[in-house]
């Protein structure tokens, strides 16, 4: 029994397309995988003086500074900082959770690596490291 032309396309033409499309997909979800599971951001051992202070002199000292803070809370300062860190401000602000404000206000959420880390950090007892 001989294939039509259009028979034989098809048999040809729709495995190839299946092909390329699981070689596609599989790209895709190896990249989410990457960002979600922390091939990339290192949550342990997270420095205050490597990582946080830096982090919050650009996001947050701004606007909470030492000689001028927003709502009292000083960001600029390790005691400052661990006042909000240790009673869940930090944290719940941060991650735009309900019934906190979310910060840095006016701005875009920080990235999920850095909110990770901070998080990570306060778990961590918030040490002056
Ligand atoms: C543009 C100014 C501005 C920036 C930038 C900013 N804050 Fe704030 N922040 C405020 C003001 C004003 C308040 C108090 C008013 C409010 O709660 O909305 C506040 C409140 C807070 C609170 C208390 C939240 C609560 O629900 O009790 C925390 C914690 C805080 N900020 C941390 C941060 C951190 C951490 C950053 C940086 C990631 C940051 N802020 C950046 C202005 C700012």
């Amino acid at each position: 029994m001989d294939m039509t032309k259009q028979q034989r396309n098809k048999t040809v033409v729709l495995p190839f397309l299946i092909v390329i499309l699981f070689v596609a997909l599989g790209s895709c979800s190896s990249d989410n995988e990457e960002d979600l599971f922390g091939d990339i951001c290192d949550t342990t051992d997270v420095s205050y003086a490597g990582f946080i202070a830096p982090t919050l002199q650009t996001f947050c000292n701004s606007c909470h500074s030492a000689e001028a803070p927003s709502a009292g809370i000083i960001t600029e300062t390790y005691e400052g900082l661990k006042v909000v860190a240790l009673d869940g401000r930090l944290v719940g602000a941060i991650n735009h959770e309900s019934g906190y404000s979310p910060m840095p206000q006016g701005q875009s959420q920080l990235q999920e690596c850095t909110r990770l880390k901070i998080q990570a950090w306060v778990e961590d007892g918030a040490l002056n490291n």
